[in-house]
């Protein structure tokens, strides 16, 4: 099907993203903007990474890009409710994640930290900025990312996936409290995609391409609910929820 013809359809013209500078975010921000989007809102760390993305989404498409910057591992503004202003957009994007160091998570809690609050208690505030009372009549879309690993602790990355597996709870709270409303929420649990995150750390064979990611999720950009990205880590992760732990202690 022609993806120019669904953004237009389903009018995705302005996208607000927390994580803009993930390479997921990025692929998905540039199929939004090869589609008509016209308006982006970027919120991200890395300043340099940024305005060198905005520049070339503004400079080939002709758009109009908002920048702020935030470290969410700052959790010193948890605590001032003014600081979480956000307005109307038709999409909203959160991308931010840290996969961390699982080994010094063990001995250093300030790592622990660092992967619970960009993971889950950093995105929680503006989650709810977002899903205001108001705005759930409107018809807009919220897509999180939550991973694959949310949905069995292993050995390897039980620090990141404790804080996916809160942020994928709290998720799913939403789209129920959203069921019968026009504000969707769709809750990404992805496998293993081609971004920095995993470089060096996954098969490159079962990794995605961001860009096929994107397409697939614009194909239908108000779609509610769970959704395993790509498709077969569903029946993956079932079979990993029910394997003994003599086998999951191994991975
Ligand atoms: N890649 C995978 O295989 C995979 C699998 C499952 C789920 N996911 C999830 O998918 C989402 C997108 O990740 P990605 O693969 O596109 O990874 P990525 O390219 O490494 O992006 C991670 C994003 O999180 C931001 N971030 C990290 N720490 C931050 C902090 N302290 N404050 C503010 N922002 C911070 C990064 O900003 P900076 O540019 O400043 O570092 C970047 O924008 C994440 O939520 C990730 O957990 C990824």
């Amino acid at each position: 099907m022609d993806l120019n013809i669904i953004a237009k359809e389903k009018k995705i013209k302005s996208v607000w993203v927390l994580g803009s500078t993930s390479k997921v975010a990025q692929s998905i921000c540039v199929e939004l903007a090869r589609n008509g989007c016209e308006r982006f809102y970027f919120l991200s760390r890395n300043k340099i990474k940024s305005k060198e993305f905005s520049k070339y989404l503004k400079l080939k498409y002709d758009v109009f890009v908002e920048e702020k910057f935030i470290d969410l591992e700052k959790v010193e503004f948890l605590e001032k409710q003014k600081y979480f202003s956000v307005s109307d957009f038709d999409l909203y994007l959160i991308t931010a994640g840290y996969l961390g160091d699982n080994e010094l998570a063990k001995r250093n809690y300030s790592e622990a930290k660092r992967i619970i609050d960009v993971n889950f208690t950093s995105i929680i505030p503006w989650i709810n900025a977002i899903t205001i009372k108001e705005r759930l009549n409107k018809k807009m879309a919220l897509w999180i990312f939550t991973s694959v690993a949310a949905d069995r602790g292993k050995p390897s990355n039980y620090f990141y996936g404790a804080a996916k597996s809160g942020l994928k709870v709290f998720s799913e709270g939403l789209i129920s409290r959203c069921s019968n409303k026009k504000f969707s929420v769709r809750v990404i649990h992805a496998g293993y995609m081609d971004t920095p995150m995993t470089s060096g750390k996954a098969p490159r064979i079962l990794c995605i391409n961001t860009s096929k990611v994107a397409k697939m999720l614009l194909r239908r950009p108000f779609k509610r609910g769970i959704e395993y990205m790509p498709w077969f880590w569903n029946p993956i992760m079932i079979l990993i929820r029910i394997l003994p732990n003599k086998i999951i202690s191994k991975l």
